[in-house]
């Protein structure tokens, strides 16, 4: 085996849950042989069921299908109310603020907490089963208890990352038709006190499905309260019963939306079900973080993303472990900060994102060995692909040579983990995600003949069957699902789910993620939609056209370069003036996090001569790379000498 291979650490793998790759190939063998009866029974086994399921799956409507029809079970149970025999006092949530405050919430707090809540939205605020509740929060408990609250009593929740603008805000309560919005007046990011309710009051300006607002009050800040539709939390709650119903929902009613971007149009609502997501969250912590009773783990995301839903919250929970949950800044007071957590919690597994590694890594090289870091077990990664410097950096200063590194690959519309490897069992390799996971038939084709590709080539990151915690739907666009994920590949004839994602199989089929094949940019492991920064961009009254592309960017893997035709012909009077303009829109329009690394004003743009604009030769030339393609047919060649000059004369 090559040099650059890791075995798993055999004292570690002893006690692991799948324990050597023999475990593995017997049990991807199992879900080989008997796909439904694999699946069948963990569900058995892992959920604990109001009333059992008749059949397995039901693909008889692809790709809309069904898992476990027929049963019945309820999210926030499987969460909490199941584990208060043996785990009642265990720590479910710590909670660290960002100025150093801890809090402890045990699974009977959380019970209570979670029933008060569910409570307060039935009784107070008239939420239904069905009913869309749009929460945006801080990383405090009590977004944690809403998305369980509405778990609890059948509501799909639809979190907004905090860092989105009003109008983003706007766009998702509309599409949701959301009648609830969950917020707080605000949080602390780097000891200051920074507002949420400012954005919620702006989003609700003007025509809204939006009746009632609740405000968890957390930083005490001054906030508006609009009489009759916002009410405090903190004052609710108090009389509200620690007792609650859990609703018995249906293995396919809708458990939550999480609006994520694609390569064309508005973002899109990913739709997660309530059966199948649970069961794979759960087995999936067990699996790849191999969570034991007494450990705890931490990961490091916003709840506002799907790493926050599956492993902050209905993951860990779901398993009965203890999962640690952040408010603040992992830089902040300095790069120490998260190592001076694991060592004050004694993390045992720590799971975050390429682009925070990158950033700990140059801001604070020599922090890791500040703290004592002996009790971390299993290192995680996700969102983008890790570049080898950082893996090793990790690996051997965080990790101390002694952790397995698990670089798990996985989307919004996964719900879980697909390609992973597993810390007792797989020999991992820098950068790479390894094997797809038991029950998961993830291969890479050749997307124009659907045949899988060989040792080295690259192809399409596909899913050739439904796997339980699958995305069942775009809300209120069963066309655009089916076009955005089962319209490109076909493998014998059948459409199959493509990922967007290209990748490359290595020796053992081991799978290399190379990054998306759309317009998709993944800005620090956030997925941005060029078609969405160029609409914002172009609400500027003086801009004429544009076309955004990603480039490398050295910590936050990918940078949002846009190349702008303005509309007046004397070309730019005040060209920092016209950039200041278009940031202060997309702000408004999406949020900081899509704001441009680069903006370069051209006089025009390289299109063919139906019109189309050439993106592949615009990524070429942000990334100063070579141009391969003829641009003789273009409908004005001349365009791409000017825009090379234009960037270059930019850059140096
Ligand atoms: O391009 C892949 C990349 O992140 C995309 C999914 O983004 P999102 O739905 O926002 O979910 C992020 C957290 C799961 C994928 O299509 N991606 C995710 N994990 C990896 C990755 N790229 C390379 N390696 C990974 N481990």
């Amino acid at each position: 085996m090559s040099q650059d291979i890791y075995q798993p650490n055999p004292e570690f793998a002893k006690n692991a849950t799948i324990k050597s790759m023999e475990e593995y190939h017997a049990l991807v063998k199992k879900s080989n042989d008997d796909y439904e009866g694999f699946w069948a029974d963990y569900a058995n086994e892992k959920i604990d069921w109001f009333k059992p399921f008749d059949t397995v799956l039901d693909e008889s409507n692809a790709p809309f299908v069904k898992w476990f029809d027929g049963g019945q079970l309820n999210v926030a149970h499987q969460c909490i109310d199941r584990h208060l025999d043996t785990r009642k006092n265990k720590a479910a949530i710590i909670f660290e603020g960002d100025r150093g405050d801890v809090q402890t919430i045990t699974y009977l707090d959380l019970y209570k907490n979670v029933n008060r809540f569910a409570n307060l939205l039935k009784e107070d605020f008239g939420v239904k089963k069905g009913d869309r509740v749009v929460i945006y929060m801080p990383m405090i408990p009590e977004a944690t208890y809403a998305m369980l609250a509405c778990s609890r009593i059948g509501a799909i929740h639809s979190i907004v990352f905090g860092g989105f603008s009003s109008e983003a805000l706007k766009d998702r309560i509309a599409d949701a038709e959301a009648k609830v919005v969950i917020t707080a007046d605000g949080a602390y990011r780097k000891t200051k006190p920074y507002m949420l309710k400012p954005v919620v009051d702006a989003a609700l300006e003007g025509e809204s499905p939006v009746k009632k607002v609740l405000v968890v009050e957390r930083n005490h800040e001054e906030v508006t309260w609009v009489a009759g539709r916002d009410y405090s939390y903190n004052e609710l709650i108090k009389s509200k019963s620690t007792h609650c119903k859990a609703e018995p929902m249906d293995s396919e009613d809708p458990l939550f939306l999480l609006y994520t971007s694609g390569s064309t149009g508005k973002p899109k609502g990913v739709q997660h079900n309530t059966a199948g997501y649970i069961l794979w969250a759960q087995m999936t912590m067990e699996w790849v973080f191999d969570v034991k009773e007494n450990d705890t783990y931490w990961c490091t995301a916003d709840v506002g993303w799907i790493t926050g839903h599956t492993y902050i919250v209905y993951g860990p929970l779901a398993m009965g472990a203890t999962t640690v949950m952040f408010e603040g800044v992992i830089t902040h007071p300095d790069a120490g900060r998260p190592w001076a957590m694991v060592e004050n919690h004694r993390i045992n597994q720590f799971y975050t994102a390429p682009t925070a590694i990158r950033v700990l890594h140059k801001m604070g090289e020599e922090e890791p060995s500040k703290y004592d870091l002996s009790s971390l077990k299993v290192l995680g990664t996700v969102g983008e692909p890790i570049d080898p410097p950082a893996w090793k950096w990790y690996y051997e200063e965080v990790g101390n040579s002694n952790c397995a590194i698990v670089d798990t690959y996985w989307q919004t519309e996964t719900g879980g983990h697909v390609v992973s490897p597993l810390p007792g069992a797989t020999p991992i390799k820098p950068a790479c995600a390894t094997l797809p996971l038991p029950g998961i038939m993830a291969e890479i084709l050749d997307p124009e003949t659907g045949e899988k590709v060989g040792e080295g080539e690259s192809g399409y990151m596909c899913i050739t069957r439904p796997w339980p915690a699958q995305i069942r739907g775009v809300w209120g666009d069963e066309e655009r699902y089916k076009k955005s994920y089962f319209g490109d590949v076909q493998k014998d004839g059948k459409a199959v789910y493509f990922t967007g994602d290209g990748a490359i199989y290595g020796a053992d089929g081991y799978i290399t993620i190379t990054g998306r094949t759309d317009d998709v940019i993944n800005v620090s492991g956030h997925r941005m939609g060029t078609a969405e920064v160029e609409a914002a961009i172009k609400k500027h009254n003086n801009v004429a056209e544009v076309a955004v592309v990603g480039k490398p960017h050295e910590l936050k893997g990918e940078g949002i370069f846009a190349y702008i035709v303005l509309k007046s012909d004397e070309g730019i009077a005040d060209e920092i003036a016209e950039v200041k303009a278009i940031n202060t829109i997309i702000k408004k329009e999406i949020g900081n996090i899509a704001l441009c690394d680069d903006m370069i004003f051209v006089s025009g743009l390289p299109k063919t001569r139906s019109g189309k604009i050439m993106r592949r030769i615009l990524r070429a030339i942000a990334k100063d790379e070579p141009i391969t393609q003829d641009i003789s047919t273009l409908e004005d060649p001349s365009i791409v000498a000017k825009i090379e000059s234009m960037v270059q004369c930019k850059m140096c």
